[in-house]
């Protein structure tokens, strides 16, 4: 194809920052200059878009600012090990200026990745009712104590699994490793994937049995929190805030990934505060995708005045109004489940009213 010249601007305008992205016949472009050499790549990451240009340099290479995936500056290939490649544009410098081929001199390439297992179809196998309770307080768990919301949420789980025929699943959040999430959403709604970033980038990281349990497994999932500080506990908050990358998905892709799945809580605390409390674990669950037994929360606490711990947890340990209360909990959560699957209230899209994003094709860019 024949060249096409554009001037990009004077050359010494373009030296610092050392990398930049420009706007080239309405495609962005990562330019570069090192080493008193200029280096200019499309802009588009081969991973899921980011913005190339707006990354950081490390030696030759441009990390992208999304995940860190990195290309050369100049050719556009990706690091070492990886056959990624982004398009590379030719330069020149005359009178001056600096010169771009808008024809690009070598074309890009994306191969293909094998997708991360969480990454596959959400379809419920068949079977009994699967109900996954989640411990949220922390704890050393070298030397244990008694934590009133476990409690609570043991019983709910071994009468579901014994008494009301359920698969049963208990994780306890204080047992796993993960991160925490580092706002991949704040840079680019596109940027926040499924599975989560972290999840594909960290192997190690742990909330995967979560994720796997809540989106594929379970039709009923029971949350038991303490109350710390008049909310739920920061465990809690650290799972939750990375399950961005679920709600995420109904607003940049219309993918709803939760679907007729029963939520239901369990809140326990020396002090109060649980309508608060309750009513944010209501709020996020049914965000992303979770309906509700009626009556949807057990609650405990003794007052505000109460101090006495050791007294609250005795009162816990002996109230069997509070274990049937985890047991009716569970059976209610249990019926609706079945109601919901029997009535398929799926829905395939829902579209997020007020929520606009753009959509991004990156095969197009390359
Ligand atoms: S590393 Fe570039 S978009 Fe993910």
């Amino acid at each position: 194809m024949e060249k096409s010249w554009s001037d990009i601007g004077l050359v010494d305008s373009l030296k610092d920052p050392p990398l930049r992205e420009i706007t080239v016949q309405g495609k962005p472009v990562a330019l570069s200059y090192k080493d008193g050499q200029f280096g200019a790549i499309l802009g588009v990451c081969t991973h899921v878009g980011g913005p190339l240009g707006k990354g950081k340099l490390e030696g030759d290479y441009i990390v992208c600012p999304w995940h860190y995936w990195q290309f050369h500056r100049t050719t556009g290939s990706a690091q070492p090990g990886y056959e990624d490649k982004v398009s590379q544009y030719e330069l020149k410098i005359e009178n001056n200026h600096l010169f771009i081929n808008t024809v690009p001199i070598t074309k890009g390439h994306k191969s293909v990745h094998p997708p991360h297992l969480l990454a596959r179809d959400v379809k419920r196998e068949e079977g009994p009712i699967r109900v996954v309770g989640i411990s949220t307080t922390i704890m050393d768990s070298k030397n244990p104590r008694y934590s009133t919301s476990d409690k609570l949420l043991e019983v709910a789980i071994n009468h579901a699994k014994n008494e009301l025929g359920a698969q049963t699943m208990f994780i306890r959040l204080n047992d796993l490793k993960f991160r925490a999430c580092e706002g991949f959403y704040s840079k680019s709604a596109f940027a926040c994937t499924w599975p989560c970033s972290i999840t594909q980038m960290d192997e190690t990281d742990q909330l995967t049995q979560v994720y796997e349990a809540l989106i594929h497994w379970a039709d009923v999932v029971i949350v038991a929190t303490p109350i710390r500080w008049g909310a739920a506990s920061s465990l809690y908050h650290k799972m939750i805030e990375r399950m961005n990358c679920v709600q995420n998905q109904i607003t940049i892709n219309n993918k709803v990934l939760i679907q007729n799945k029963v939520a239901s809580f369990i809140i326990t605390g020396g002090q109060d505060n649980v309508q608060d409390v309750a009513g944010h674990m209501l709020g996020f669950f049914s965000e992303i995708g979770f309906v509700f037994p009626p009556f949807p929360f057990i609650a405990h606490t003794r007052g505000w005045d109460a101090e006495d711990m050791e007294n609250n947890i005795a009162y816990v340990a002996e109230s069997d109004d509070l274990k049937n209360g985890a047991k009716d909990l569970v059976r209610r959560s249990i019926d609706m489940a079945k109601i919901v699957l029997q009535q398929h209230l799926s829905q395939e899209e829902i579209v997020k009213a007020g929520r606009k994003a753009q959509h991004l094709t990156i095969n197009e860019e390359l």
